[in-house]
């Protein structure tokens, strides 16, 4: 936590980078969470709304949730996430089998992913970055080749990485569905409530979801 707090701030604040690099010997890479392609951590921004208010906010979907208690004393995550599903499940249960959102959807990989060093992580965990997923309104965006942290909690984490030249903003809710996929693909269960995943989806626009323990 200490460690993914750093980057986020050395990223941030380019001048203290330039500051430091100086110290560093030129062997040290940048640190990246994901493991994917060794690309750099970058931090998430959204834009959108969320339970209503209309925001750009930046980094984790758990530090966005932060900011917004901070800057709207009302606003309450659970509340929402409580509220809008009823209506999600009405939702799931009208869909037609032939969904729009498997179309671009052009692979998975299961734990244990081919030469990653990744582990299986909570399910439960990364249910609930879902559940908070589906309540962000807007775009999730990540720089030019590069990842950035989605969700992070309890070391179980979601990632969305860019094998583009340019920065992309799929829709946040949309990411969700990739980080379900693999729930619902890549799991392990010991016992009813006692279930890890760990996989990557990959999207035919050359981006990739991956979840994963460390974050
Ligand atoms: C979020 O990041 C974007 C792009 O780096 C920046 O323009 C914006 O000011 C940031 N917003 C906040 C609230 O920090």
């Amino acid at each position: 936590m200490k460690f993914a707090f750093n980057t986020s701030l050395l990223a941030l604040a380019g001048l203290a980078f330039t500051a430091v690099a100086s110290a560093i010997p030129t062997t040290v890479t940048v640190p990246s969470g994901s493991g994917y392609k060794n690309y750099p951590l970058g931090v998430m921004t959204f834009s959108g709304t969320i339970g209503g208010h209309a925001v750009q906010l930046n980094g984790t979907i758990q530090e966005i949730n932060t900011q917004m208690v901070a800057n709207f004393p009302d606003f309450n995550m659970d509340a929402l996430v409580a509220a809008n599903l009823a209506k999600r499940e009405a939702e799931a249960e009208a869909a037609t089998p032939a969904n729009l959102f498997t179309r671009s959807k052009s692979g998975m990989l299961c734990w244990p992913v081919p030469s990653q060093d990744w582990s299986l992580c909570s399910v439960s965990v990364i249910g609930q970055g879902i559940t908070y997923l589906d309540n962000f309104n807007g775009l999730c965006g990540v720089g030019a080749n590069s990842c950035v942290r989605i969700s992070c909690s309890y070391s179980s984490a979601i990632y969305l990485c860019n094998d583009n030249d340019y920065g992309i903003t799929p829709t946040c809710p949309y990411m969700g569905s990739y980080a379900q996929d693999i729930i619902n693909d890549c799991s392990h269960c010991e016992g009813p409530n006692d279930c890890v995943t760990c996989g990557q989806e990959f999207d035919s626009d050359n981006y990739n979801i991956i979840v994963r323990d460390n974050c």
